[in-house]
Order: structure tokens, then sequence, then C-alpha cells
């Protein structure tokens, strides 16, 4: 069998490396071998959003690397869609392995589908329900062409029926992130971030913020930034800034808020420090997807800046709660907190760290 894995943005490397540690120990153990190419699509390309995470979790560099890079949603989507159309011209695979929502996923997939090769889409049937997010377009229309669908809760499994997804296509398997988050746990323990950033454990909140519906605008990027310098004075946030970020805070002239003592600016860090900053916080201020997941799994209470999920077993089971736009709600739940009543989490099933290996199981069965 032969497959090509494809990787293009921060959020697939992590979904990526559990996957390949499974073939190799399928092909270790089973005369029926897996033979992978792994595709990079350059999606992201500085180093602290790429390189280093195929360091850290041990990926093997990229057979291919595609070197798409930054533009509109469509120059992304149909770079991606003619560079590896030639690649699935040379190397004829069995099926294409697609993970996650980014540009590069959907592109991947439809350029796979067209030359009528099988798709097969790691992280299906999450849905927020707001199509203004481009990732929700990038689930929809991936769903919609993959012929192995598989998914990381029973809300995702319902979501395709709901579709009209054949239930033969759909397989619950559970959340492979969370294979990476215990694999990688013992060494993010060993992780000296809290030193180098002079941290107190339990004493900061950490901040990731990047979505495009928070930071695009300069009136909500701004109006977050004086909540986060509020908040601030409560309790000191670390904040990994993403270069989306980055660079329209410079662009929009907001430096000037973003000025307190409390607030500790750094670049984007690896996946090891950064897991390690999750262990070790009071709670985690966000809008990305996967960390909703990654605090669930370790406990750490998790408010969302948005007014929607896909991952709403985060919240039912989970410690994550979701703030929107609403600054007196994240001041209160960040009291809250504070004071020791942040909510108990149980993390669903089949988030065992297994699920790599259930995947390629159900590929190697059935081809
Ligand atoms: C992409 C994904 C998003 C994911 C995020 C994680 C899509 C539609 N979005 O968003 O789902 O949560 O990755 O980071 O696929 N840039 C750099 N260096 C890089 C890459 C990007 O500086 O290596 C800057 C560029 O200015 C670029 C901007 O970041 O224009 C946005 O990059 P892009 O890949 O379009 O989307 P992300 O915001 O990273």
């Amino acid at each position: 069998m032969k497959l090509i894995l494809v990787s293009g943005a921060r959020p697939n490397f992590m979904k990526i490396a559990p996957l390949i540690r499974a073939i190799k120990k399928h092909n270790e153990t089973d005369n029926k071998k897996i033979e992978y190419i792994l595709v990079h699509t350059g999606q992201h390309y500085d180093y602290k959003l790429s390189e280093i995470f195929f360091k850290e979790l041990e990926i093997p560099p990229p057979d291919i690397y595609l070197g798409i890079g930054s533009g509109t949603h469509a120059e992304q989507t149909g770079k991606v869609m003619i560079e590896f159309e030639k690649i699935l011209l040379n190397e004829k695979p069995d099926i294409v392995v697609v993970v996650g929502d980014v540009n590069s996923t959907l592109a991947a997939s439809l350029a796979t589908v067209k030359l009528h090769i099988k798709v097969a889409h790691i992280e299906a049937g999450l849905r927020s329900f707001d199509k203004k997010m481009p990732e929700e377009i990038n689930r929809l229309l991936t769903d919609a062409i993959s012929d192995y669908l598989f998914t990381p809760s029973l809300d995702a499994n319902e979501n395709l029926s709901r579709e009209g997804i054949p239930q033969e296509k759909i397989f619950y398997v559970g959340d492979i992130m969370i294979d990476n988050l215990f694999f990688n746990l013992p060494k993010a323990k060993n992780s000296k971030i809290l030193e180098k950033l002079n941290l107190i454990k339990q004493n900061y909140a950490l901040l990731t913020l990047h979505r495009p519906s928070n930071v695009d605008d300069k009136d909500k990027l701004e109006s977050i930034i004086e909540v986060l310098v509020r908040v601030s004075n409560k309790i000191k946030i670390v904040f990994p800034i993403h270069p989306r970020t980055h660079k329209n805070i410079i662009n929009f002239g907001l430096n000037h808020i973003l000025t307190s003592d409390n607030i500790i600016l750094i670049e984007p860090l690896g996946y090891i420090d950064f897991l390690n900053l999750i262990i070790n916080s009071k709670l985690v201020i966000t809008d990305s997807g996967g960390i909703q997941e990654e605090t669930t799994v370790l406990g750490i209470p998790c408010l969302t800046l948005r007014d929607t999920t896909e991952r709403p077993i985060t919240i039912e089971t989970g410690t994550n709660t979701l703030i929107g736009n609403n600054p007196k709600k994240l001041i209160e739940e960040i009291e809250k907190i504070m004071k020791g009543k942040a909510r108990k989490a149980n993390y669903p099933e089949l988030w065992d760290g297994k699920t790599a290996e259930r995947i390629i199981q159900i590929l190697i069965s059935r081809n």
C-alpha cells in the first residue's frame, strides 16, 4: 500500500508525527508493508512555524517540498493543487492522507479526488457552523470528497451523517493530536522554558491569538488587546505571537497599547516548550482549535476567544469555555479560576494515544 501524507501548516505537523510512528511500527511487525511519501506544501515556511516541529517531533524531512508560501486563499489553494497534482501523477499513490482543516488540506484533497485516487481525512466531521471561518469551508469540502473519514469525537460522526456521508466511510478513531501529546509529555516536562522566561508555575496565563476574525480587523484587535492589558493587572500573560498577529499589530499601529510589563511577548514556540507552558499555566486564553483539546486532556482551564467551536466536546466534558468577544465574561471567568473554582474535566473516550494505530489498521485492512 502506498500513501502520500500531506502536511502544510503548523497544526498539521503534530497530527502527521504519530501517523509516521504508527506506519514504522506496522512495518516492523507486518509483512504487508506500507510505503509512504511525506509532502510538505510549504504553506508555513518560517523556522518557528515549520522546521522546528520536524526536529522536535522527529518527523523525517519531507520527501517533497512544494514551497507554496503565503497568499490569498485562492492563490494558496490553487498553487497547492497545481503542484500536488504533478506529484500524484508521478507517484500514483493508493491513498492520500490529509489532516486538519488548513488550505493545504482542501487543496491536496481536491487534486487527489479528481484523479480518482482515494482520500483519507484525519480529524473529519468537526463543524463550527460558521462559514466565515476559512477552516469551516475546508472541513466541509474535504469531508464531502473523502473516502475515509476518521473522526476524533462522536459529534463529528453526527455531523457527517447529517450531511449524508455514508456510514461505511466514517470511522471514529479518537483524536490523533492526543497521541502526540502523550508521546511528548515526558520531554515537555523537562523543558527549561519556565526558567528561561523567569516564570513561576501556576502564576501566569498563556495566550495565543491568530484567527483572522480576531486579528485582521483593527478595531477588533485593538479591543482584544485593551482587554488583555486589563487582564494582565490580575495575572501575568505569556504571549507567543503568531506572525499574522504580529504583522497586524505593527501595521495597525497598535504597539503602543501593548505595553503592560505583565505581558511577556515572545516569538512562536516549538511544541515541547509550548506544551510545558500549558502544563504549568494557571489558565490558557486562546482562539486556536487544537489548544482547546490539549487543555482538556491536561485539565487546564481554557478560555476561548471565539463565538463558536468546532470542538464542542471540549466544552461538554472538558475545560473549555467560550468567551466570544465579551470582556466582562473573560474577567469573571479568570477570577473564578484564580479563586480555585475551575471546572473539572473528563476527557473523551478514545483520546488514549492509540488513534494513529487504529487509522493504520483500518487502512491496511481495506486495501
Ligand atoms: C493557518 C490556517 C489556520 C491555522 C494556522 C496556524 C488556513 C486557512 N489557516 O493560518 O487554520 O490555525 O495556520 O498557524 O489554512 N506567515 C509567516 N510565516 C509563515 C507562514 C505565514 O510570517 O511561515 C504570515 C504571513 O504573513 C501570512 C500569514 O502569516 O500571510 C498567514 O498565513 P496563512 O498560512 O495564510 O494562515 P495562518 O493565519 O497561519
